[in-house]
């Protein structure tokens, strides 16, 4: 019960992509016929500008923390009552909520499952479940755009270290297993969306920061 009640709510509100919302309202635009085509907040800068950029950013991660949170609260409702689906393993119900809520922001059901790559909002569910090994790849992720201006490259980096990351921190902070499978599905989802960024860094002719297509 409790990963079914919260992993929906995850999903239905992952699928809520703030990309695509904003730019229809600002400029009566799908976000996903523009620039990179991808519904997100780098796309956003590039169609947009900072402003709406840094509120679809806050509002993506957002989605992620709220995810996590309302796994917590199952687990808490429900752990106990003979109502959970994995009783005695705590973990599990909001590293799947953060999973659902990734994917509904990569598949929304609202937009005809064509969304985003998923990055902030994994940034949100990682933050929320751990946030010290977090940090510590947010600011090499962050120092990667800063020094390359590639912000797939800062992405793709945040993907890959992330399972490694939280593997070895797992004892030192206590944290369940299925943060690290968590991280590791994540991770992999992340690679296969940034297919396209991939190829054009290897080829070169990647977009910089702020860059228009
Ligand atoms: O968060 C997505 C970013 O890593 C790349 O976005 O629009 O350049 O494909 P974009």
């Amino acid at each position: 019960m409790d990963v079914l009640i919260a992993g929906l709510l995850a999903y239905l509100l992952g699928s809520i992509s703030f990309s695509y919302v904003i730019t229809k309202k600002v400029k009566k635009i799908d976000i996903r016929q523009h620039g990179s085509g991808n519904a997100g907040a780098t796309n956003t800068l590039r169609v947009l500008g900072k402003g709406p950029a840094i509120v679809v950013l806050a509002l993506d991660s957002l989605k992620g923390v709220i995810a996590v949170w309302f796994g917590f609260w199952s687990e808490s409702m429900f752990m106990g009552t003979g109502l959970a689906l994995f009783e005695g393993y705590p973990g599990w119900a909001p590293a799947i909520s953060g999973l659902l809520a990734i994917f509904g922001h990569n598949w929304p059901i609202y937009y005809r499952f064509r969304g985003g790559k998923g990055v902030a909002t994994t940034a949100g569910v990682i933050g929320a479940l751990i946030f010290f090994p977090a940090i510590y790849i947010g600011i090499v992720a962050i120092l990667t755009v800063a020094i390359t201006r590639f912000v797939s490259l800062g992405s793709l980096i945040f993907a890959i270290t992330t399972p490694f990351l939280v593997l070895l921190t797992l004892d030192h902070y206590g944290h369940p297993w299925p943060y690290f499978y968590l991280a590791c599905v994540v991770g992999g989802m992340s690679l296969w969306r940034h297919r396209t960024n991939i190829k054009r860094l290897i080829q070169g002719n990647e977009s910089k920061l702020g860059q228009k297509d």
